[in-house]
């Protein structure tokens, strides 16, 4: 796809079909992935688990479903992103039924906080746009992440077999849409200042 229009067409998915992923298209994300850029080319800091197996997904939502327990919680968290805020407390599969999950970790930082969070970022977004190009959809997961941090009684983080020292901080759940996109995208306005 020309490179615009992967920009122009990207957008965060919510709803996936239950089709798996193949081999080669999730080997294709993770090339994207060594391809973006990380701080001090540190790139043994970063590591990502892929989930598949929906069980051990549905187990991992379990501190978000704590978290999500009101429909003004979700309200408040969710803000203007287009989402069910009564879904969110509904017991949802928060990862939308994608049939592959990318948990991005970092090892944690003493040296340059706030590093880890930047890489992340620059990693999940290299894939987010180049599932585009492949004709998937895809969607950052902050919440169902940030929960897992808060509760750690219920971040079940044995399943993702991290190494020792790391931590998940950003998911990026992947397959195909469910739903055709909507035609319009409300107007965005980012500040800019010219110095
Ligand atoms: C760092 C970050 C975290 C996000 N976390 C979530 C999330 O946990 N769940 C979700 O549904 N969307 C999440 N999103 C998607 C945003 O809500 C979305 O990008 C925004 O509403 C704009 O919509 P668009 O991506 O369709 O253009 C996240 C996006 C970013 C950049």
């Amino acid at each position: 796809m020309e490179f615009q229009s992967v920009l122009e067409n990207r957008r965060s998915v919510r709803a996936f079909r239950p089709d798996a992923l193949s081999q080669e298209q999730i080997d294709r994300l993770l090339r994207a992935a060594c391809l973006a850029p990380v701080g001090s080319a540190l790139y043994r800091d970063v590591h990502i688990t892929v989930v598949r197996d929906q069980e051990k997904l549905l187990k991992l939502c379990e501190a978000a479903w704590k978290r999500f327990s009101s429909v003004e919680v979700v309200r408040e968290i969710a803000g203007e992103a287009d989402t069910d805020p009564e879904a969110g407390v509904r017991r949802p599969n928060l990862f939308y039924g994608a049939s592959v999950v990318f948990f991005l970790s970092h090892r944690r930082q003493t040296l340059q906080p706030g590093i880890e969070w930047a890489n992340v970022t620059a990693v999940a977004e290299q894939m987010h746009l180049a599932a585009v190009d492949m004709g998937l959809g895809s969607c950052f997961m902050w919440g169902a992440l940030e929960s897992m941090r808060m509760f750690p009684e219920l971040d079940h983080t044995e399943l993702l077999r991290l190494p020792a020292d790391f931590e998940p901080l950003l998911g990026l759940a992947v397959g195909y849409a469910a739903d055709a996109p909507k035609k319009e995208r409300p107007q965005r306005e980012i500040g800019v200042d010219y110095i």
